[in-house]
Parts: structure tokens; sequence; C-alpha cells
């Protein structure tokens, strides 16, 4: 049996859905059919959700790189893979062909190998988006080394403890990335990092901004120099070549670290096969992908969108990638809309904070941009407010473009839940439909399924917690080094279900709506914070006692962080200690998770056996004064009193 690898319709969406669900082996053995594989697997699928184990064409071998790149060498070599937008409007805009990056990715791959990198070691990649990360990153697939991107908003000793945890032995990284106004040293912030550390081989270093850095004998040597004399190696008469690392299709790709409930951020492992085939897939559906399309997605390469949807998806689809060095409100806010115009971008995928971001600033920064070539728009990240999306539709895609909201998460791979642009019917702030291959449900608390009931409005709505209740190609293996953390974290919830973290609403069609975090996990921005992990920080500052964080809805950033402190014999100015408290939280984590809001309370609300009611501090945080529920099992009701006299 073929099915089509991307549908076009609604009933051929409703074709592939019930195939990937009655047969689900041949439906992505067909799908699978698409790609460049050394050898064909054995199995398709293997899986139970118990350990886990979830095997995805075991015994394929394969690279993704070649399918990323050496595929379209013969069709599409001087095509663009990316069109890079520096930082600055007045700086040179580089194009990479098909060409140009199988050469700089056989080169840096080469670099890697000079240096001592094999097969499966952790190479912890901290650099701003320039095309030299994404040759990076391809250059690890390559040999199969594991990539660890970090991204640049992190601290030092966020990376010592990536790097403790991952055992990484080698490190990529620039002098400094511009990022709007600010120059970030990024060196220097790895040479903190590696106080102390001592598996950490070899640091190579790319130079973009020329911030003098201090470079060690014996451990850090220059992009530049590497690659010079890995040129004369990969290239012979002008025939470049790098023979690519046949890997199995269940060989790690790379670890992201991504954030949880608990203080200590765990190491998603992603597979090559089950990955590639996913970010392909989901890329070609849900953007509707025609070739020659110009795709531009907003992302950091450092988190999992970058990785899905500026790298892998597009690439392996033989798309043009656009890559951003900036920011989208510098030198104006008009910098999304110069850029659609400049590169005549087809696809823009960004996050609804951006968009909120940019609606601050009226129409302006939008009058004679040229937005005429777009087709389709794309969100992520977290809800998208109904406001936000009708601003989008009407001033960007002046009506015209189908916008997709994707849901999905670093662990997914690739998007799970959205419609496909013009195929599939769009609802403002509905994430909509799942993906063919993806199966959810609702739960509540016991793991019984919540079906549509009538609601208020007469609409059968069902509410729960989110779960999917069969595997699909990209969802994660393990967690990096400890996979009874994998299993708790996701499979322990709810008997053989994968538990997503999300609520969300369900109507009688079988929409979704993802409603936000049910667990103690916050999204600012669109970055994923710990709220037990800024807690952990905060009490790391010498005068605080304890202290507790939860989000409230903040305008722009969809939530903020609210931080309740209790702080030892008070000494000096109350400011000045919120801004110690600040500094703490920016150096133990970064910058990216300083709290928005931090209260001075004289003690926590706590049950008599010692729990936080973070519930109370929550809808304090909210501004949902009266209505606390109840109180009575606190320890000390009085407490809660004094927290909403000093709201701020
Ligand atoms: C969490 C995952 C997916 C890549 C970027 C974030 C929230 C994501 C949506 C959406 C509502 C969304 C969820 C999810 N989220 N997309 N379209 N609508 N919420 O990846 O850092 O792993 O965060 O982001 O809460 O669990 P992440």
């Amino acid at each position: 049996m073929s099915y089509p690898f991307q549908v076009r319709s609604m009933e051929q969406y409703e074709k592939a859905y019930k195939a990937s669900v009655d047969e689900p082996e041949a439906f992505w053995a067909s799908v699978a059919e698409n790609f460049k594989w050394r050898k064909k697997w054995n199995k398709v699928l293997e899986w139970n959700f118990t350990e886990p184990k979830i095997e995805w064409f075991k015994g394929g071998k394969l690279n993704i790189t070649e399918n990323c790149i050496d595929r379209h060498l013969e069709t599409l070599g001087d095509k663009p893979a990316f069109i890079w937008e520096p930082n600055s409007p007045d700086d040179r805009v580089r194009v990479v062909t098909y060409n140009r990056l199988h050469k700089r990715v056989c080169q840096f791959a080469q670099v890697l190998k000079n240096n001592g990198v094999k097969k499966g070691d952790r190479v912890c990649i901290y650099m701003g988006m320039i095309p030299e990360l994404a040759y990076a990153v391809l250059g690890c697939a390559r040999i199969g080394a594991i990539h660890s991107v970090i991204f640049g908003g992190f601290s030092a000793q966020s990376i010592a403890d990536r790097l403790d945890d991952a055992k990484a032995e080698y490190i990529v990284t620039c002098d400094g990335a511009f990022r709007g106004g600010k120059d970030i040293p990024l060196k220097s912030v790895i040479d903190d990092a590696l106080i102390g550390n001592k598996t950490v081989k070899r640091v190579i270093v790319y130079t973009r901004t020329r911030t003098p850095v201090s470079m060690i004998k014996g451990r850090d040597v220059w992009w530049e120099d590497e690659m010079e004399y890995a040129e004369t190696q990969v290239e012979k008469d002008g025939i470049v070549s790098f023979s690519a690392e046949e890997m199995d299709a269940e060989d790690p790709l790379f670890i992201l670290y991504t954030s949880g409930s608990t203080g200590k951020p765990k190491g998603v492992v992603h597979t090559c096969a089950g990955y590639m085939i996913w970010t392909t897939y989901t890329f070609v559906n849900v953007f509707q992908y025609k070739p020659g399309d110009i795709h531009f997605c907003t992302a950091d390469i450092g988190w999992i969108t970058g990785h899905s949807y500026i790298v892998y998806g597009p690439l392996s689809a033989g798309a043009t990638s656009v890559m951003f060095e900036g920011i989208p409100t510098w030198p104006d806010a008009g910098r999304f809309w110069d850029i659609v115009d400049k590169h005549k971008v087809d696809i823009l995928y960004t996050a609804p904070t951006a968009i909120r971001s940019l609606m601050g600033f009226g129409l302006e920064p939008l009058k004679g941009k040229d937005l005429s070539s777009l087709k389709i728009l794309g969100t992520v990240g977290e809800p998208i407010n109904e406001e936000a999306w009708h601003w989008y539709d009407e001033n960007v895609g002046k009506k015209k473009c189908p916008i997709v909201d994707t849901w999905w998460q670093t662990e997914t791979g690739g998007t799970l839940i959205s419609n496909l642009a013009g195929v599939t019917p769009a609802i403002p702030s509905w994430a909509s439909l799942p993906l063919p291959g993806v199966q959810p449900l609702l739960v509540d608390e016991n793991g019984k399924e919540v079906l549509p009931t009538p609601s208020e409005n007469g609409k059968l709505i069902a509410s729960g917690n989110l779960c999917i209740k069969f595997p699909w190609p990209g969802i994660l293996r393990t967690t990096w080094g400890d996979h009874e953390r994998c299993r708790q974290n996701y499979f322990a919830a709810y008997p053989n279900l994968y538990f997503t973290g999300d609520g969300a609403l369900k109507d009688e069609k079988g929409n979704y709506r993802i409603t936000g975090r049910v667990d103690d996990v916050l999204n600012v921005s669109g970055h994923r914070i710990g709220t037990a992990e800024v807690e952990n920080a905060i009490n790391m500052h010498a005068g605080v006692v304890e202290s507790a964080v939860v989000g409230y809805p903040h305008d722009i950033k969809g939530q903020g962080i609210y931080a309740y402190v209790v702080f030892g014999p008070k000494h000096g100015d109350e400011d000045l200690t919120r801004k110690d408290i600040l500094q703490t939280v920016s150096r133990v984590i970064g910058p990216i998770a300083k709290p928005d809001k931090v209260q001075f309370v004289p003690g926590l609300p706590k049950t008599r056996s010692g729990k936080i009611m973070r519930r109370i501090l929550r809808k304090i945080a909210e501004g949902e004064i009266s209505n606390l529920g109840d109180t009575t099992t606190l320890l000390d009701p009085a407490v809660v009193e004094e927290i909403k006299k000093g709201k701020i």
C-alpha cells in the first residue's frame, strides 16, 4: 500500500489519519520510502509505554545529513538551503546553497574528526544564530556525534550542569554573538562554565564579534584555522567528499535539555530515523510546503523549534530556510516585515509572544512593507489569544493566508496537533486536529478518558489532561543517562499513556484547544521554565530563607514569573535586595529565568504537613484576591492576609 507523502485535501487527511491508526506499520513504511536509506529496516515499530521502549525502523541504516543535503545535490545543488539575515540590516546577507552547505558540513565533520570526536561522543554547541551553527549541528550528525545545543540565554552554571550531565568532551562556540544592540560574550561564558570541569578536551571557537577572548593552549582552537586545514583534506580536484557515518535508525541524534517540574533540566534524546521522518513529514504537511517555497521560522536553533523547522525538517524537504541572527524589534519593530519583503518569504512561522509584542507597536512598522509573497502563517510555543490571531491574520496575512496553530513539545520532536494549511479548517486559538499517526485523548486525574459533554453554550466539550496513546516516529526515546526519569516523567502518571503535561479542551469533531501546562512548568515568552528551578536559584541568594514561584498572566510574555520570597534578617534597601535576587537567578540559570515580580513575604501559606499551597499564591499573583477558596487547612491563615496586603 502506498500513501501520499503530502495530503492535499480533507478527504486525503481523513484517509491518511485512518490508515495511520488502522495499519500504522504499513502507513509509516510507505512514508519512510521517501527517504534515502543505506539499508532498509527489519521492523517498522516495536514499543511499549511501560518501560518505555520505542523503536522505529529498527535495523535500518542511514545518515540524516545524506537526507538533508546529499540527496538534493543533483537537482538543487545551486539552490539556497539557507538565506542568512544578519543582526544588522546593514551587514551582508549570506546565501548558502546546498552545494556550499555540503562542502561546509563535510569540512566541519572533518574538523571534528581531526579533533578526536567519534561517533556517540557528546558535543555541546553554544553559538549565536549564524550559518556556522547549522554547520556544527550537521557536522556532528554527519559523523554520528551527539549534539547538544544550548541556547545563548543560559548562564555558565546552566552550561556546566549540562556538560556534566551529558559528560560532553567537546564544545563549539563563538567569541560572541550579536543580538539587537547587544554583544553577548559567549566564549567568556564558556570559560566560566569550564572552571573545574574535567571532561572537556577541546573548544572550537568561531569568530563573529571579534570580542577579545582567552584561548587556552591545548584546549581552545580557532574554527577558521581548523576549517582551512580540513578543506585540504575533504576537497580534491574540486570535488568535495566526506563519507557520512552509517547510523542505526535508533542511534541517538541529539540531546536537548528542557525544564520539567523538578529542579534539574532533563536531556531529551531524539534518534536518527524517527526524528528525521517526523520533522520532514510534519513540515511538508502542516505548512503544505511546495518546492521553491522560502520558509522563515523565527525561532532560535537553541530550542527544539529551530532544530526541527529551521534545520532538519526544511533541509530534508529540500526547502530554503531563512535564518535570522537578530531580534524582531531591532533596529525597529519592522524587522520581520523587512525580511519577508526582502527575501520574498512564503511561509512565516513565529511565536504568539512575538506577535503580541509587535502588535504593541501598532501598524506603523508594517507601512510600505510588501508582504504579498506570504502564503502561509504559523504559530508555536504557547496558546495564541484570539486578539493576536486576528491581528496576525488581518495585518500580516491580509486575510489571505491560512494560519496554522502548531501544538507540540521538545519531547515530541515535531508538531502533533495542528490544522494543515488550507487543507483542514483553522479555528482561532484551537490547535485543532491531530496529525496522522497521533492518537490523543483527554483524561481526568484518575486516568479515565473524558469525552465531550454539553457545555454552557450548548456545544459538546471535554476538558482534561492531554495524553497520547500510541507512539509516533518523533517521540522522545529516553532522557539522557536516566531512563527511569523518562518513565517517571512521561509514562507513569497514567498507565500506557504518554502524558504531555498540558491541559486541553476537545470538541465533538475531535478538535483540541490547548489551555496550558497543568504541572509546575511555566511558559514565559514561549520559553519553558520550571518553577522549582527558579526557586532553587532564588534560594541560593545568601539572605533568602525560602521562596515560592508561580506564573501569572502577562500581556506580552503569555506568562510572567512571580516570586514570593521569605528573606532573613533584613539589611539595606529592599529594591537593591530585589536586584541582587534577580542577579542571582541570572547567574544560576540565565537572564531568561529572571522573575518579573519579587514580593517579600513574612512566610508562605503551608498546610499542616508543610506543603506550600501554590493554588493560593497563584490566585494572588493573578489578582484574584477575593476568591481564594478554602484556607482553613492552613497552618497560619494570617500569613495570607499579609501576602495580600503586599501584592505587587
Ligand atoms: C509546551 C512545550 C513546541 C516547540 C516550542 C515549545 C506549549 C507549544 C503550543 C500551541 C498552546 C503550546 C505547551 C507545551 N505549547 N505549542 N500551539 N498552543 N500551547 O516547546 O519548550 O518543549 O514547550 O509549549 O504547553 O507543553 P517546549
